[in-house]
């Protein structure tokens, strides 16, 4: 049974496996200095520039932080989303491990604008204050939403004209290209972007998350952050061989449109039976329902209440969504009655 609660719910891509198969054999060099780790390294650099220097992590909550630990210090402060995965679902990761201080600003269905950050990059008081350092969107958003390349480019000048570095969490960022039917350079390198974690456990992947540096010469430490922070993988060529799999053809592509394909199909399939709290444009929908539907829906299958207060749940497909999955779960959501009017 495939459910609706995460992308992180989904299978293992069987070109992933098959990958995992074949880096499975004799002995390699550990740590990353083995050739499948090599060949990887190449392959960001072939999606993300010639600068770009990657370095693979077990998770998304490590990427993030070792990404930041290698660009700031303790006294420097991150602007973020009061949605992002880093203010509210990292379990104080970032403020541990960096000891830095998050500041959380509200955004508009997920995306933040530069007139939202500036205030707060003037706010500090010489000495006795933070240093804002970074700038971190979430690229597609926590809503799904999706920050266009224009949209990014304006954060990153901004950030860049008052002396900030932009970073993206990019857990889902090969969904938001999809959306855009644009490269991942254009969504990131080219648009101003310094740093990234790029995901792959919620497009096809076991495990591993990637951090990417973009901005030439930024962070020649990444590799000793990275080990400090216990994200350093001893066995990396297995690692590197999900994301050879993944980034070598079009699979990042092919696997992140079928997710996204699979929401918009549930969301036509529900026309106007359903009242959606953002755009669908990822693979991800918010929906208020009646606080009485949700368990007998989630009895369909399984799904997220994400805000109780107004009964708002997520509905998350991921690569391996079925149409079936899909016209089954819309055809019970429309046999609760339809929610345009009485939500
Ligand atoms: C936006 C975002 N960033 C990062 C992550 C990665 O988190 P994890 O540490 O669970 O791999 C997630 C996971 O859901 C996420 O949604």
């Amino acid at each position: 049974m495939r459910h609706f609660l995460s992308d992180n719910s989904a299978a293992v891509h069987p070109e992933v496996m098959a990958a995992l198969t074949r880096a499975n054999h004799e002995h390699a060099a550990a740590y990353g200095d083995d050739a499948v780790t090599g060949r990887v390294l190449a392959l960001f650099q072939r999606h993300f520039g010639e600068h770009a220097r990657a370095q693979l992590v077990f998770g998304g909550t490590g990427a993030n932080v070792v990404g930041l630990a290698a660009v700031m210090q303790p006294f420097e402060a991150i602007v973020c989303s009061a949605n992002s995965h880093l203010w509210m679902d990292e379990c104080g990761a970032p403020e541990r491990f960096l000891g830095s201080k998050l500041i959380a600003v509200a955004p508009t269905s997920g995306k933040l604008r530069p007139e939202d950050i500036e205030p707060h990059l003037r706010c500090h008081t010489g000495v006795h204050g933070v240093r804002p350092k970074v700038v971190s969107i979430t690229q597609a958003t926590e809503w799904g939403t999706v920050y266009s390349v224009e949209e990014t480019r304006a954060l990153a000048e901004m950030a860049h004209d008052a002396g900030l570095l932009l970073h993206v969490d990019g857990a889902r960022l090969a969904n938001a290209a999809a959306h855009l039917d644009c490269s991942l350079r254009a969504l990131t390198t080219d648009a101003g972007v310094d740093l990234l974690s790029f995901g792959g456990a919620k497009n096809g992947l076991m495990f591993g998350e990637a951090v990417v540096i973009l901005a030439e010469g930024l962070a020649p430490d990444l590799d000793r952050c990275c080990k400090q922070a216990m994200q350093l993988a001893s066995k990396m060529r297995f690692m590197a061989a999900q994301f050879e799999a993944l980034l070598t053809g079009d699979l990042w592509l092919r696997n992140a449109r079928r997710a996204n394909a699979m929401a918009q199909r549930l969301a036509e399939a529900l026309g106007t039976g359903v009242e959606l709290a953002a755009p669908v444009q990822t693979n991800v929908l918010f929906a208020r329902v009646r606080p009485e539907d949700v368990a007998p829906l989630q009895a369909e299958r399984a799904f997220y209440m994400w805000d109780p207060a107004d009964t708002t749940v997520r509905w998350m497909t991921a690569w391996d969504t079925e149409e079936a999955d899909v016209d089954a779960f819309a055809a019970a959501v429309l046999a609760r009655g339809g929610y345009s009017t009485s939500v």
